[in-house]
């Protein structure tokens, strides 16, 4: 399948230079990295094309309908490694190793909310003791007005489930605590979009 007619998200096109960008002021050169969550991989793969020393290992809980597989096997690249399944609410794959950091995009609001502490304990597993989270997405907060775009946003997702929807920082940060996962950082991103960095107790 050529590149171009694998399924693509025109956001993750639209967002990836922008997250990038501030992943690159908080990660070293040389680092693994594993994803939760992947879709289509087009994050990863303008990762590991412009940090050839990051190995970037992607997952999803499906790998075929959004094209991760033949994406990552298109791209050829060596830090890329082939995606695994990983589904949050499962066990995870045998043998899998421990990551300096975990990048998770737009997951949390797809997600049923019974699906987070598990998301949490799966991430507070997958990282090594003073390891960061990177979770990007639309976020709701008590000192930020929600975007009117973002409130419509949920608003369709919760007429499609009702378990769907915008999460507030406040319900995401206490989940992750209990995980040991403290919070650390808001980052402002465009079209009203947040990175919320949590690091696991050292
Ligand atoms: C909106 S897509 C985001 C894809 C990509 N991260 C991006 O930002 O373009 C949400 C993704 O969450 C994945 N997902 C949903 N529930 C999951 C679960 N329980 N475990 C792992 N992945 C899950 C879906 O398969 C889908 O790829």
């Amino acid at each position: 399948m050529k590149p171009e007619e694998l399924p693509a998200s025109p956001a993750a096109d639209r967002n990836k230079s922008f997250i990038l960008e501030e992943l690159k002021k908080r990660i070293p050169e040389l680092t693994r990295l594993i994803e939760i969550a992947s879709g289509t991989g087009q994050h990863a793969q303008f990762f590991a094309e412009n940090c050839p020393q990051w190995e970037i290992q992607t997952s999803d809980r499906e790998l075929e309908s959004m094209g991760l597989k033949k994406r990552v096997a298109g791209a050829g690249l060596e830090n890329l490694l082939t995606p695994i399944e990983v589904d949050v609410t499962e066990e995870l794959p045998e043998g899998l190793k421990t990551f300096d950091f975990l990048y998770a995009a737009n997951c949390m609001h797809i997600m049923p909310w019974s699906a987070a502490p598990h998301f949490f304990e799966k991430v507070q597993r997958l990282l090594v003791p003073g390891g960061q989270a990177f979770l990007y997405g639309p976020f709701e907060f008590d000192d930020i007005t929600t975007a009117p775009s973002n409130l419509d946003f949920s608003a369709s997702l919760k007429l499609r489930d009702p378990d769907m929807g915008l999460r507030h920082f406040n319900q995401v940060s206490d989940e992750a605590a209990k995980n040991s996962l403290r919070f650390q950082e808001r980052v402002s991103m465009p079209a009203n979009n947040f990175i919320l960095t949590f690091k696991k107790d050292g």
